[in-house]
Order: C-alpha cells, then sequence, then structure tokens
C-alpha cells in the first residue's frame, strides 16, 4: 500500500508534501517520511507511528528546498520502525515506493555479493541499490531508472531523487497506480488524484508500465518499452478541502450518522420516483440478456456482495457465483464470454479486486462496478459504473460506503427483476415507495444509538462474540464481526445462524455474547430456534429484531435492539446500523483508535 506524493517546485515543498501525506494516510500510517533536495544534497525526516510524529520532527527540525519527496508506510517488509521508513537513501538516490518487488531476494543477494551493505529489512532498498550502481557507473538518471525497472517483478509505485539533479523527479508505475499533476512552473507526482487535489486539478493517470520524468517546466511520460507517449490530461475533481470531524468525536461516528442523506443522495441516481421506476444510470446494459452474475469483492464490499446474491437470487431468480477478490483471480473461475463481473469497491483501487477486474475482462466479461471514487482506477477501467455517492470515507472501518453499496444492489436487483419479468410494475413502483423512504427508516434505528452505547459494556469484556444470521441477516452478522475485529480488536464470528450447530456451539458460555439478527418473517423461527440453542447453554444474546420479533422472543435475553420493520430489500441498510453503533461503542469504550486501528490500511493496494 503506502501513499506517494513529490513535488519539483521553485518554492519550498516541506509543508505541502506533508500536507499530501495527510491526504494519503489512508493508505497507510505505520510510519512516515520526508526527503528534499538542500543546496545540493539529501535531506531527509523520517518517524514511527502516525503522521503527527513526523510534524513533530518537522517541528523540532525543519526541511528546506523547493524538490522532494514524501512517503506514508503500510508495511511489507520490514518492521514499522525508522530504519525501515521511506524515503530511503542510497549514495546519490532516494526512494519511495508502494507496492511489493516479489523478487527482491536474489537482486539483494546479488548486491550484497558485491559488498553492498543494506541499512533496511525492506524490499525497497534493493531498487535504491540498483538506481544508484547505475548511476555511480556513469548512466544518466533515466537511463538508469529505465534499466532497472525492467529487472523488477511485483506491483509497485515508485519515485527517485537524484542528489545530483536538482529539480528532478523520476516515477515509475508497475500496477499500483500513480498520478502526474501539471502546475505553473511546478509538477507534481502523485499516487492518486486526491492527494494533488489541492496542488493540481490538472492530472493524467499513468497506465500500467509507464514511467515519468518531471521537472519544473515539462513532463515526459514514457511507455514499458520506453517510447515516449502522450496521457490525457483530465480535470480530476478532486476535492481540495479537507474533511472535518464537525461535532462528532471520530469520523466513523460522523459516517454513520451521515448514512441517512448520503443513502438518498445516491438513491437519486437510481430512483425516478414520479415514475414509480428503479433505473440505472447512463447504463446501456441490456439486463434481460445475463444469464448469470459474477460478484467480486473484499472485506466489507464482498459482505455487500453477498446480500446482493440472496437478493438478485430471491428477486430477479439469475444465479450468482461470488467470491473473494484474491481467491476469484486465482482459482481459474469458468467465465462464459459475455456475462456480467459486477465488481464492488468504495476505493476502486484494491489491488486484489482490480486484478480480478481485470482478469474478468480479459475472458470477456462485461464489467460493472460499483464504486465509491469516481477518479479511481476501478471507476476508469470498467465498462459500466454504478456509482456510490457516499461522499470521501475517512474512518478506516467502512459504514457509510457499505449501507450505499446495499442501496445500489438494491436497485440493481430490482432493475434485473424487472427486466426478467419477475416484477410487476406494481410491485416496482411499491418498492420506489419504499425506497424513497428508507432515509427516514434509518433515521429511526439511528434514533438507538444511546440505547446501544448503553450496551458497549456488556461485550467490551469478551474475548470472542459470535454474530448470528439467517439469508441476507447472515452477511451482516460476518460484517458485525469484521467491524467488531477491526475497530475494538476483540474476536469474532460471524455465523449462519443454522450453521452454529456444526462447531460453534462449542464457544458458547456465559462470557461470549452471542448478537442475534433475526427480523420477524419467514426465517424468524428457524433463527430464534438457534437462539434457544445458545440460551439453553448459558449464552448470554443480543437480540436485534423488530416489534413483532422482540415481542416473540425478547424475553430472557441480556440486552434488544429494536429496528424498524422493513421490506426485504431495504431490510438489511436498516440493519447494518446497529451492527456498526455496537463496534463504535465497543471500541470506544476499549479506548481504541477508532478510525485508525492497528495493522490497517483504508485502501489495500497490495494483494
Ligand atoms: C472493513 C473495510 C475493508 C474494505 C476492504 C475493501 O471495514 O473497510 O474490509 O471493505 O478492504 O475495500 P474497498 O471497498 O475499497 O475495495
Amino acid at each position: 500500500m503506502c501513499g506517494i506524493v513529490g513535488i519539483v517546485g521553485d518554492r519550498p515543498v516541506a509543508d505541502r508534501l506533508f500536507d499530501g501525506l495527510k491526504r494519503l494516510e489512508y493508505r497507510g500510517y505505520d510510519s512516515a517520511g520526508i526527503c528534499t533536495l538542500d543546496e545540493g544534497d539529501f535531506d531527509r525526516r523520517r518517524a514511527e507511528g502516525k503522521l503527527n510524529n513526523l510534524a513533530a520532527v518537522l517541528a523540532d527540525k525543519p526541511l528546506h528546498g523547493t524538490t522532494g519527496i514524501a512517503h506514508t508506510r503500510w508495511a511489507t517488509h520490514g518492521a514499522p520502525v525508522v530504519k525501515n521508513a521511506h524515503p530511503h537513501i542510497v549514495g546519490p538516490v532516494a526512494i519511495i515506493h508502494n507496492g511489493i518487488i516479489e523478487n527482491f531476494k536474489p537482486l539483494r543477494a546479488e548486491l550484497e555479493a558485491e559488498g553492498r551493505t543494506f541499512e533496511s529489512d525492506t524490499d525497497t532498498e534493493v531498487v535504491a541499490h540498483l538506481v544508484a550502481r547505475e548511476i555511480e557507473g556513469g548512466a544518466e538518471p533515466r537511463d538508469a531508472v529505465a534499466a532497472v525497472l525492467s529487472r523488477l517483478h511485483g506491483a509497485f509505485g515508485m519515485a527517485f531523487l537524484f542528489r545530483d539533479h536538482p529539480g528532478l523527479i523520476i516515477g515509475a508505475r508497475h500496477g499500483s497506480p500513480l498520478t502526474v499533476g501539471y502546475g505553473e512552473g511546478e509538477n507534481y507526482l502523485g499516487s492518486d488524484a486526491i492527494a494533488l487535489a489541492p496542488l493540481s486539478q490538472r492530472i493524467a493517470y499513468l497506465d500500467d508500465g509507464d514511467w515519468v520524468v518531471l521537472t519544473r517546466d515539462e513532463i515526459e511520460i514514457y511507455d514499458k518499452d520506453n517510447q515516449r507517449v502522450e496521457r490525457e490530461i483530465v480535470l480530476s475533481g478532486a476535492s481540495a478541502a479537507s474533511v472535518e470531524k464537525g461535532n462528532y468525536r471520530h469520523y466513523m461516528q460522523k459516517e454513520i450518522f451521515e448514512q441517512p442523506i448520503v443513502v438518498a443522495q445516491t438513491l437519486q441516481s437510481y430512483v425516478r420516483p414520479y415514475e414509480g421506476k428503479v433505473a440505472l444510470p447512463d447504463s446501456d446494459l441490456d439486463l434481460s440478456s445475463i444469464r448469470r452474475v459474477t460478484i467480486v469483492a473484499c472485506g466489507t464490499s464482498f459482505y455487500a456482495g453477498m446480500v446482493a446474491k440472496y437478493w438478485i437470487e430471491q428477486f430477479a431468480r439469475v444465479p450468482v457465483d461470488i467470491d473473494v477478490a484474491s481467491e476469484f483471480r486465482y482459482r481459474e473461475p469458468v467465465l462464459e464470454k459475455g456475462g456480467l463481473a459486477l465488481f464492488i469497491s468504495q476505493s476502486g483501487e484494491t489491488a486484489d479486486t482490480l486484478a480480478a477486474l481485470r482478469h474478468a475482462q480479459e475472458e470477456g466479461q462485461i464489467i460493472a462496478a460499483v464504486i465509491n471514487v469516481p477518479t479511481s482506477t476501478m471507476a476508469r477501467e470498467a465498462d459500466i459504473v454504478l456509482p456510490t455517492h457516499a461522499g470521501p470515507e475517512i474512518g478506516v472501518a467502512s459504514t457509510k460506503a457499505f449501507t450505499c453499496q446495499l442501496a445500489v444492489l438494491a436497485a440493481f436487483s430490482a432493475n434485473l427483476a424487472r427486466a426478467n419479468g419477475r416484477m410487476s410494475e406494481e410491485e416496482e413502483a411499491d418498492l420506489v415507495d419504499r425506497l424513497q423512504k428508507v432515509p427516514e427508516i434509518m433515521n429511526e434505528a439511528l434514533d438507538h444509538d444511546e440505547d446501544i452505547a448503553a450496551m458497549a459494556h456488556l461485550v467490551a469484556p469478551a474475548r470472542d462474540v459470535l454474530y448470528l444470521g439467517r439469508g441476507p441477516d447472515y452477511p451482516l452478522a460476518m460484517e458485525g464481526a469484521l467491524k467488531l475485529k477491526e475497530i475494538s480488536y476483540i474476536h469474532a464470528e460471524g455465523y449462519a445462524a443454522g450453521e452454529m450447530k456444526h462447531g460453534p456451539i462449542a464457544l458458547i458460555d456465559d462470557a461470549v455474547p452471542v448478537i442475534v439478527l433475526a427480523p420477524s418473517g419467514p426465517l424468524f423461527e428457524k433463527t430464534v430456534s438457534n437462539m434457544e440453542e445458545v440460551r439453553a447453554r448459558g449464552g448470554k444474546i443480543i437480540f436485534v429484531s423488530d416489534a413483532e420479533g422482540l415481542e416473540k422472543a425478547g424475553e430472557g435475553c441480556l440486552a434488544t435492539i429494536e429496528m424498524p420493520k422493513a421490506h426485504p430489500l431495504i431490510q438489511p441498510i436498516v440493519y447494518a446500523i446497529p451492527v456498526q453503533l455496537l463496534a463504535y461503542h465497543v471500541a470506544v469504550a476499549k479506548g481504541t483508535d477508532v478510525d485508525q486501528p492497528r495493522n490497517l490500511a483504508k485502501s489495500v493496494t497490495v494483494e
């Protein structure tokens, strides 16, 4: 992962590089560093941990210089300590790097055999040595980089600074994204348009295999065959304003409470209330020709996809295959030409999902993508983009992007059902009516915030927590467990309620809270039977249901949370809220870093 930013400028760069790092912190935050060229030599500051540590180092020893590179790290090779923080400097070369150099071991052995010594445990330092070796042998920087790139395997984005060439940065991309920004008497390089937003809105996205030479006055782009190429300059539209927390304690909390608004915003693109119709925005896709849908995603986005599998099969009667992206790509899936492959991603940059998307493209699939960041690589590479309008999601744990994904997927399922003659005009009009009311119902669910906060102490001391659900509540159970794990560090598992008796029931005792998601409806009685199995073994239940469900089975539970009753295509959007709030309040009770939990990053750009 990691974030990259570089400026070849005509005025001091350190503050602006630091601002770029703040915008890139979502890519990793276990260490950071900046290197500038000052009076003919490199000057570097690095710090372990969050960016405020680097800020303190910079305040103590400011950096000068008008050209520099900066990096925020998510460790792959080497612990998150200062010696492994980027930039790495070897002789006349400084480098920052995002991604993994897969063949770094033989390269390092080759360099060590020549007597070269290493200061870090990273794969990155190998590249610095290789380029330094070329330059020390007399090569010009661009020839040195071109020669070294041909020896590297893996996915990477990188930027180089050269001690003896002030006013020069070279960048390269293979797999990981890299963007250049055009300025006046300055030019910029960054992992994405968001990093560059305050610097320039005129940007070009590098293609895979491209490398780029930046000086103050010019940007020269070369392709993988070292041929000079032009890449289209576009207006990025990425917002330069930083997103504030407002009166909320955490971004995650703010984002949970924004959900009624952003889901309404998203649905506006998918619902025509006056006609009583659902519709996909700007798409020529003939839905009636779709015989099978293949859904691929990671993490929370994958759980949104699992909910969609239930919906698409139940309402449209179209078969759905679903995979986590890291498995899909390598298991040689059988894909019929012309099939629809649906990718779901908040960031649009997740390396596994992107690789899976490209694989499906090669296999002749029509590529649709449910994406939150419109400037992302996936949004640019998909045939059809189904946007979510959640706005920037800053909290590492995904919340509002998830419910917006569900809103889009509900509309997609309804469209498919209608195209297949499985939904009548009346049913469609009724659904549109109900979708219009989703924000209102979500607000009702959010009204339980204080009750849920008061329950946090029931879960916070636990070592293990089980979440149970059936049908679309099964993926929601897994989503609830994921949220709890990632921000409170409590081990949690989401299980299909009926599957509990096949193993996890052995875990049940009075120290393992069991959170049961069971709206009244056809599956209710079955889930309640599983809940009784828990109760019979002394298990402590937190029961989430509607008034009817609580009336029937709420007695004797450790705690209950009442949700409004909703249409099946809406209910998972509503039930997402209590699981998010519970995880949030448990994390607050435990005093963890809610917005930037340990070991995680918002955008996962390594495989
Ligand atoms: C969990 C979470 C992650 C992401 C996953 C995919 O709260 O945020 O599991 O859902 O890394 O990310 P995107 O959706 O950006 O592809």
